[in-house]
């Protein structure tokens, strides 16, 4: 009797994998309610609460340079720059809930060091020219690598992804601004943007993740269409849009192998420091420690805003509840 259970279990699991893997194949959208593999759910976990943990803690950067910033125009655009991220890490993490899994776990797992966010925030802004390569590299690169995830199959993901990538290009276009003006300004703001260029041009490769072969989880991914390109594809599209644009800025990228191949349509570049880049995830990176105890700060000190909140929740539902009776 039990192996028959067994038996029934087994194909009722196989029919269940059945349907799933065919609506994935039809381009239609899974949703938090159907149901998935648990690998699938994990690797959806992994994957939007890293994206979410990354533009939270993006923020820190470069809202470090809001009461610098050297108009009230820049002020402006940057403060709602920032405000868009923290509206990005919102949607993702909702997005991650709908798998199952409680915000506090996913604060608590950036907390401990145990979910990863994008190695680039941990580098440090050091000019206001930063703030110019910010926007136009490490957003740039973010809407390479975010424009697939609106076709991906998680459909809260997907969705939440639309509105973000919208928001992203704007980012892109304030910092390539920034650059510009300091690139037709005074020698010194030129010296300035070129030195920007040139601390975070290598970083800003390595933000679109370690080669194909190394990269554990890409074969998989692509499977389920949760990825649609590749780490070196994606990589490679980033270069070939944005050397034109140095171009443009007059400003010369930090890579003496850099070369456009007429054969290949695409442009060759040298060397990335994946030792440099694997240091920084582990946490030896610049700031690592410095963004994670801003995190948890803000944690701590909104703890009562959190309390007041429920509390106050929890009086307006024993006020519908004695109005009703
Ligand atoms: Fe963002
Ligand atoms: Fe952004």
């Amino acid at each position: 009797m039990k192996n028959q259970d067994t038996m029934q279990d087994k194909e009722q699991m196989k029919s269940l994998e059945d349907i799933f893997e065919a609506k994935i194949a039809r381009d239609e959208k899974i949703e938090p309610k159907d149901w998935m593999p648990e690998k699938y759910r994990k690797t959806h976990i992994r994957q939007i609460s890293q994206h979410a943990h990354s533009e939270i803690v993006g923020m820190l950067p470069e809202g470090n340079w809001i009461s610098r910033a050297p108009s009230l125009r820049r002020k402006v655009a940057l403060l709602a720059k920032v405000q868009d991220e923290a509206g990005h890490g919102l949607y993702l993490y909702s997005a991650c809930e709908t798998l199952g899994i409680s915000r506090e776990e996913l604060y608590d797992q950036l907390h401990s060091g145990k979910a990863k966010y994008s190695s680039i925030f941990n580098y440090p802004t050091l000019t206001w020219a930063d703030i110019g390569a910010i926007g136009w590299l490490v957003d740039g690169a973010a809407i390479i690598n975010q424009v697939p995830l609106c076709s991906t199959s998680f459909g809260p993901y997907a969705r939440a992804m639309v509105r973000v990538c919208k928001e992203e290009s704007f980012h892109q276009r304030q910092g390539y601004e920034i650059m510009m003006t300091l690139c037709n300004g005074t020698q010194e703001q030129k010296d300035m943007a070129q030195d920007a260029l040139d601390r975070w041009w290598w970083p800003a490769l390595m933000m679109l993740g370690p080669t194909d072969d190394e990269s554990t989880h890409t074969e998989q991914s692509m499977k389920w269409k949760l990825k649609r390109k590749t780490n070196d594809e994606l990589r490679q599209q980033f270069i070939d849009q944005t050397v034109p644009q140095a171009d443009i800025l007059g400003l010369k990228v930090p890579d003496e192998d850099l070369q456009y191949n007429t054969e290949t349509g695409h442009y060759d570049f040298g060397e990335i420091d994946w030792e440099e880049f694997w240091q920084v995830v582990k946490g030896h990176g610049m700031c690592n420690k410095e963004r994670i105890s801003a995190r948890k700060n803000a944690w701590d000190e909104g703890e009562w805003v959190r309390d007041a909140a429920l509390a106050y929740a929890d009086k307006q539902a024993d006020k519908e509840v004695k109005e009703a009776v």
